[in-house]
């Protein structure tokens, strides 16, 4: 019933656009992206008719390609110039730039044709599809309002014990599997693909913050129905987007009668039924509480991040208990989105760089299984107390940061000016693109000693009187030592754009990095980690932020160091 005028006609409109992209391409005369009066240096990395440097840039961030636009075409002040199908962009490469960039604007741009499958999802006003121009500023910043209120210091610190929980609960099972293949030799192994088992504990961390919910993957070591909906709608919006894809009608149309539509529309539905369910309940619990007068409650008090939320937009005025509901929902659901493929890829690449350096992998365990023995020590251990774990596991933090640096799950982030600006002396336009390649600028001398070696040390040092691993200071610390080739100079935290800056930051930075360093510690204090022999690490690139790796590990029973 839909069938050919329809597939026919959305095949026009697409063809004429590209023609039309084409056609003025062929007309532009200019051979520099910018006039020379900018100061902007010229490009000479040759491009597509139509396409401009796109397929670059959204090449694998480790590509020829993809560097040879940020970086081999930089100028001495790190400043790139590019196209973006027929629009004049610039790319920066020096931290201080990229903070520049971050703290002067919150507005962003994507291709309309790509975020509408997110936003089918998420929602129309999801706060990560919202692009903050002058009409929809003021909407991210009622939401964003919302929804940081539930990650402040004190809610993350709140969060702490049932991150921990969940993290003993993984390794457990983990445990368990390596049993199952152990034939009394206590050598049994368990090989899983990173990407399946971190999605589970990450999806698991999540339903129990947010709102209590088991899921139930962690237990079971495998998808569950309501996971696998989650999961489904993600990927396959994802899959949507990919290239290959927009111009096919079966992917782009969702009213087409094609399996992929209807099952996209059942998974989408259980994932509202269950999070809309959980919604009303909650606010019925709030509200039945609020009749009991407090000291007779005697009710647990529930810090979850659904309750955060639902309070303070209950609060908030004349907000209608329906329309909360939905909000709520596609609240939820972009936090969800936020955090899930960014902290798993995260985890996978810890795994990565531990199991392709053993002494690291040793340190972690000593200090991990240390954190958690609640022998001898005054301090609590972590089972005790596990908002204690930035002091208690300071080396496996630093672990983390250093895969943050050196891998970050975000590659490309990129902002856009509402009026010209300055920057190092050249003149940017009102309304370009203003690109950040992260994992460039993270590897850039310019911005780190040693940029391309794996050093945790650059961010931690051993105090030596207690043994113990402490966070380093680099405006007091020294950046080089006379006569002593082996320091490791300090790094400055706030060259690390993992999480973005400025107004627009990550708001989930702080449940990323203690739910990441939490599980990475849980598994290395109970298992050794390794990658089958002759394994090579590819990094894929996929449209939603995350670059996608597929790596199998191979976990064993760690003994305990005495
Ligand atoms: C390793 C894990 C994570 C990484 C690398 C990461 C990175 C980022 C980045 C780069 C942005 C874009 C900021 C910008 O436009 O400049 C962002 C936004 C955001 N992140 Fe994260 N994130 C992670 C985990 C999380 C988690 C766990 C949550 C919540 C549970 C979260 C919630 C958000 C939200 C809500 C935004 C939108 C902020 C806005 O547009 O104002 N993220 N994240």
């Amino acid at each position: 019933m839909f069938s050919f005028p329809l597939i026919l006609l959305f095949s026009i409109v697409l063809i004429a656009g590209t023609l039309r992209k084409l056609l003025r391409r062929c007309m532009q005369q200019q051979p520099d992206v910018f006039p020379a009066s900018t100061g902007l240096p010229p490009c000479s990395v040759p491009y597509h008719p139509i396409y401009g440097h796109m397929c670059d840039i959204v090449s694998s961030p480790d590509s020829a390609r993809f560097k040879s636009v940020f970086v081999d075409h930089a100028n001495s002040s790190g400043l790139s110039t590019l196209w973006y199908l027929n629009a004049p962009c610039i790319g920066v490469l020096k931290a201080e730039h990229a903070k520049f960039v971050l703290r002067n604007s919150i507005e962003r741009t994507g291709a309309t044709m790509i975020l509408r499958h997110f936003k089918k999802v998420l929602g129309q006003d999801s706060i990560v599809m919202i692009d903050c121009g002058e009409s929809s500023k003021e909407l991210w910043r009622t939401h964003r309002n919302l929804i940081k209120v539930g990650f402040t210091k004190n809610a993350v610190n709140n969060m702490a014990n049932k991150v921990w929980q969940v993290a003993n609960g993984f390794t457990s099972s983990l445990l368990r599997e390596c049993a199952k293949n152990d034939l009394g030799t206590k050598q049994g192994s368990y090989c899983a693909e990173a990407a399946d088992i971190f999605k589970w504990a990450t999806l698991d961390i999540f339903g129990k913050v947010a709102f209590n919910y088991n899921f139930g993957c962690t237990d079971s070591l495998s998808t569950t129905p309501l996971a696998h909906s989650l999961n489904y709608t993600l990927e396959d919006s994802n899959t949507r987007c990919k290239a290959a894809n927009l111009l096919n009608p079966t992917y782009q149309l969702y009213c087409l009668p094609t399996k992929r539509n209807r099952d996209y529309k059942h998974h989408r539905q259980n994932v509202q039924d269950l999070l809309k369910e959980i919604c009303q309940q909650r606010a019925q619990e709030i509200n039945n509480q609020n009749k009991v007068p407090e000291d007779h409650t005697n009710q647990p008090k529930k810090d979850d991040l659904l309750t955060i939320l639902l309070k303070s937009k209950l609060e908030s005025q004349g907000a209608k208990r329906d329309d909360t509901y939905d909000e709520l929902v596609e609240m939820l659901l972009t936090v969800f989105f936020a955090g899930y493929d960014t902290s798993s890829v995260l985890l996978s690449m810890v795994m990565w760089s531990i199991a392709t350096n053993p002494s690291i992998q040793q340190e972690c365990a000593m200090e991990a299984q240390d954190a958690s023995s609640t022998s001898s020590q005054k301090e609590p251990s972590l089972h005790e107390d596990a908002s204690q774990w930035e002091s208690r596991l300071a080396f496996c933090r630093a672990v983390i940061l250093e895969t943050l640096r050196l891998h970050p799950p975000v590659t490309l982030n990129s902002r856009v000016f509402n009026k010209d600006v300055k920057l190092d002396g050249c003149t940017i336009p009102k309304r370009t693109r203003v690109y950040l390649p992260i994992t460039q600028i993270h590897t850039d001398e310019r911005n780190f000693a040693r940029p391309t070696e794996f050093l945790p040390e650059r961010w931690v040092r051993k105090n030596a009187t207690t043994d113990r691993w402490l966070a380093r200071d680099f405006k007091t610390e020294p950046s080089f030592v006379e006569n002593d080739l082996a320091y490791i100079p300090p790094a400055n935290p706030q060259y690390v754009l993992t999480f973005s800056d400025g107004a627009r930051n990550c708001i989930g930075h702080r449940l990323a990095l203690q739910e990441s360093t939490m599980i990475f510690a849980c598994v290395v204090r109970d298992l050794t980690v390794n990658v089958p022999k002759g394994f090579v690490m590819q990094k894929r690139k996929k449209f939603a932020l995350a670059p996608p790796v597929e790596m199998p590990l191979i976990f064993r029973r760690r003994e305990k160091q005495s």
